[in-house]
């Protein structure tokens, strides 16, 4: 009997209920599988800073580094946002990517048929979308130093991010971008903003030459502001995206949106091979913690569900048990259950431990 060790940072906000549910669904996969879950919970962003005083403990991440997998929920709130950005709960979070070099996050964008009508487009447009984001995830301009703020002289201040890029960086999360794409529909497109900005040049040269070696994929390149277009226009022309941090954050929510809730939307951020020979990989729900709702029991688990099946899929091989988690929840949507985010007018509403309960039942069914 194989046993993982899990890592759960359900953080704050909803982030603590949808957390709870992806838990009790892979405790679900590990009955009567052959493998064994050793879940142990650790304090990430606000709560910790309540608690500890930083956003991310020494023991906290001294977990993460130990476990084979993070199940991560949300991060930040109203009550941490006045403090200063480095000491802000969405540290916690950046800091855990960038220790654990988590530099490749995946982001699928699928738009589940039965929902097409939760999406703010149009049918005709947005019916068959299925993209990969895959955003890079620990340089570009959330990391580039030189970053602050600097009085001026004459009164005011000068703010400073810097958008850096080294070619080993970007080699590292095209390639991902090629494999990825290799196992889907074979098209990647690298967005960039190379007429303008030279690090984004660097970022194309190389991306090309990567390509080289994945003659079965087509690339293209992509500007970024045209692809902000494109996804809105012709989302079905997407198959796989790479691309720089920022653009990726910002594109990555619009994709997300054109499946018809936040609240469907998994993410896996991969690093370099762990002990275990995959990746220590971390894994959130795309929404964030939804202050306007936490605690209230409505929140929609189905990203964190789904997450927890990315969790199975890249950093335990357990590939054919992420699919049954995937199964079990297409199969609930097509019979009709939905949260509040995604039900239709005088459609009946179910709670996050009520749609728990049926994907729980559904992947028991399927042992
Ligand atoms: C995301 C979020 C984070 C980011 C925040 C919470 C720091 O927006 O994961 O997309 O900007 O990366
Ligand atoms: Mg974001």
């Amino acid at each position: 009997m194989s046993t993982f060790k899990i890592a759960v940072l359900p953080g704050d906000g909803i982030g603590q209920e949808v957390t709870a549910e992806a838990v009790r669904v892979l405790r679900a996969v590990a009955k009567g599988s052959g493998t064994s879950f050793e879940f142990e919970s650790a304090l990430v962003g606000g709560g910790a800073i309540d608690a500890a005083g930083t956003p991310l403990p020494a023991e906290t991440l001294k977990l993460c580094k130990a476990s084979h997998a993070i199940l991560f929920g949300s991060v930040g709130g109203p009550k941490w946002d006045h403090l200063p950005q480095e000491q802000r709960a969405e540290r916690g979070l950046l800091a855990l990517r960038k220790e654990l070099d988590l530099y490749a996050n995946l982001r699928p964008a699928t738009c589940f048929s039965m929902l097409v009508d939760a999406s703010p487009l149009k049918r005709s447009v947005v019916e068959g979308t299925d993209i990969m984001v895959i955003r890079e995830l620990t340089g570009g301009l959330y990391f580039g130093e030189p970053r602050g703020r600097t009085p001026l002289a004459g009164g005011g201040e000068r703010g400073v991010n810097t958008m850096v890029y080294t070619t080993p960086e970007i080699e590292r999360v095209a390639r991902v971008g090629f494999e990825v794409a290799r196992k889907r529909r074979k098209r990647l497109a690298s967005v960039d903003k190379a007429n303008v900005l030279t690090v984004s040049q660097l970022w194309r040269e190389v991306v090309t030459r990567v390509g080289r070696d994945y003659p079965d994929v087509t690339l293209e390149h992509v500007l970024v502001d045209n692809c902000a277009m494109a996804l809105v226009h012709k989302p079905t022309h997407f198959d796989t995206i790479v691309t720089e941090n920022t653009f990726g954050d910002i594109l990555s929510d619009e994709a997300a949106i054109l499946a018809g809730s936040m609240g469907m939307l998994p993410s896996a951020s991969l690093g370099l091979a762990g002990a275990g020979g995959g990746n220590v990989g971390l894994y959130e729900p795309v929404h964030g913690t939804a202050p306007d709702i936490a605690g209230q029991g409505i929140a929609n688990p189905i990203a964190a569900v789904l997450s927890a099946a990315m969790l199975l899929r890249y950093s335990l091989n357990m590939g054919p048990h992420a699919d049954r988690i995937e199964a079990a929840v297409s199969r609930v949507l097509e019979q009709g259950h939905r949260t509040r985010d995604i039900a239709a007018k005088g459609e009946k509403v179910l709670g996050t431990t009520a749609m728990g309960d049926l994907i729980v039942r559904g992947v028991e069914e399927s042992a």
